[in-house]
């Protein structure tokens, strides 16, 4: 209104049903830069006739930019919640109706569907299409998987995970004093029957259960021999203190403790040590995304081939799309043939080849700026034993542009440090450690980085491959660590490293109707290489 000539005004003012009177009501009128309020105050009061006097009247009884104070400055909300009208000269009482204050509307960013957080573009801040591509592989058992499976294989096995382990509780300073054997221990368990005399032991647990006092018992074994033993919970111990939370079958720990008749009491338990981890950042001339996604699951009835036209709409017009570069499937991107017995009854495509065919199609919709990384799942058609190998030759070559790696798979983006596995020992951590369920894989994953284990049971839901060198063990803290398999979503941090489960394209199946199970389908998760910033986009 600041610009309103005096001819807008006198219409305005005419339209109102307003009459002015005389140049000093002109004049004062041609001040205003707001009529609004005198409009508002002049209907509330009956008033039809603006004098120089009734004008003053009315102003004095409205707040208008003039005379709102510096404290307050003047804004739609508050010009329009102080209404008034002109006093009854002979009563004091306010002539006409008052006009009810209108509420003020705080404006606040629209709730996002599944409450996922809110993201701000600036914080993904390169076109992908600038970017050359940038995968560097650390660790792939692809063509170099060396195990007969023999017994021999099976104790180099473990004997390695002891080794690997065992130097990162030595290197990492976890243990009070150098650990001996367990065999060296038992030989002289007389020098060590008291608290004054404890001693560290380093070894696999097995065979873990509470006694009833709420004690945790288990075996722990070495290269040498195997020892029973007893942890009880220390007074204020965290939920996630192994002695409450529970010990992985096959999990390498440190004890330190005394014996006390044949059994070894521990009085402490250690872990790796997992400090703070500062995260490696692609260059601000590298600043482009990574989305990941798992468990596409082509070739179920219960694919959700609609949502995936609308990620694909989205890929070619969002400008956060336009930011993502690499495109992380960890696993399961078909469902299989012969996965689990009556599989067939759920299959929309029951050739594991054409499967494949239709997964190479859905991601031909993706811009040509993307590079497709593909990982396989426990329903791929590879080995079901992990370290996985990548998919077949023949598989890939339906596909242009993707890079096939096992399961699990180390690589990094630009510099930044991604450990991605399929997930499929969440199944046993679920199991193992009281703090990890289905709707909280997150825990799973949690204890994984913990333990620097991602599948640490032999003998449980994952069949492993027992290879000279046990890759399962998290080597480096990765940047981003990525799972899969239980059809849930997750973005958080877990000391300095990004923490993501990523989202199904499968609808709840009947096997998780029956289980009371609710996947969390369809979530892109985004995260920028640089600002290490997360945007979890829904297509349900
Ligand atoms: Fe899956
Ligand atoms: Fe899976």
């Amino acid at each position: 209104m600041a610009a309103e000539s005096w001819t807008e005004k006198s219409r305005a003012l005419a339209a109102a049903g307003l009459v002015v009177m005389g140049r000093d009501a002109q004049t004062k009128i041609e001040e205003l830069t707001n009529l609004a309020p005198l409009i508002e105050a002049a209907n509330a009061s009956n008033t039809r006739l603006l004098t120089s006097q009734s004008i003053d009247e009315l102003l004095s009884i409205v707040p208008t930019e003039e005379n709102l104070t510096e404290a307050e400055p003047a804004t739609q909300s508050n010009s329009q919640t102080l209404q008034a009208t002109l006093a009854r000269p002979e009563t004091g009482q306010a002539i006409g109706r008052t006009i009810a204050p209108i509420a003020t509307n705080e404006p606040s960013p629209a709730p996002r569907p599944h409450g996922l957080d809110h993201y701000r573009m600036q914080d993904f801040p390169m076109q992908a299409s600038d970017v050359d591509s940038e995968i560097e592989i650390h660790f792939d058992i692809t063509g170099s998987s060396r195990t007969e499976g023999k017994m021999t294989d099976i104790k180099s096995f473990f004997g390695d995970r002891l080794k690997q382990i065992r130097n990162q509780l030595i290197s990492g300073g976890a243990l009070p004093r150098r650990p001996v054997s367990i065999a060296e221990a038992w030989r002289n368990r007389q020098r060590h029957t008291s608290k004054d005399y404890e001693v560290t032991l380093v070894g696999l647990a097995s065979d873990t259960r509470w006694s009833r006092a709420g004690n945790l018992n288990f075996v722990l074994e070495d290269e040498t021999q195997n020892l029973s033993c007893t942890l009880k919970p220390p007074s204020g111990a965290s939920p996630l203190h192994p002695s409450l939370d529970g010990l992985m079958d096959d999990e390498v720990v440190g004890i330190s403790g005394h014996f006390y008749e044949k059994r070894f009491s521990a009085s402490d338990i250690h872990l790796p040590p997992m400090r703070q981890h500062s995260k490696a950042t692609a260059g601000e001339d590298r600043a482009v995304s990574a989305a990941f996604l798992s468990d596409v699951h082509v070739g179920s009835k219960t694919f959700l081939a609609p949502q995936w036209e609308k990620m694909i709409q989205w890929f070619n017009s969002d400008p956060l799309a336009q930011t993502v570069k690499y495109f992380v499937l960890s696993g399961d991107g078909v469902d299989g043939v012969g996965i689990y017995p009556g599989q067939e009854r759920h299959l929309a495509i029951t050739d594991l080849f054409a499967q494949y065919g239709e997964l190479a199609r859905l991601l031909e919709g993706l811009p040509d700026w993307v590079d497709v990384v593909i990982l396989p799942g426990n329903h791929d058609a590879v080995r079901p034993a992990e370290p996985q190998p990548a998919l077949d030759p023949e598989v890939q070559q339906d596909y242009s542009d993707a890079v096939f790696v096992g399961n699990p798979c180390e690589f990094s983006l630009h510099g930044v440090r991604v450990l991605s596995y399929h997930g499929k020992s969440i199944d046993d951590f679920v199991a193992g450690l009281r703090s990890v369920t289905y709707s909280k894989p997150e825990m799973a994953m949690r204890a994984m980085l913990e333990r620097r284990h991602l599948a640490p049971s032999w003998g449980g839901k994952t069949p492993l491959s027992p290879e000279p060198e046990d890759r399962m063990v998290i080597q480096q803290t990765p940047d981003i660590f990525v799972t899969g398999h239980v059809h849930g979503h997750y973005v958080g941090n877990h000391k300095g490293t990004t923490i993501v489960h990523s989202s199904t394209w499968q609808d709840q199946t009947d096997y998780q109707r029956m289980l009371g199970f609710q996947p969390k389908p369809c979530i892109l998760t985004v995260i920028n290489l640089h600002t290490h910033e997360s945007a979890s986009i829904p297509f349900a």
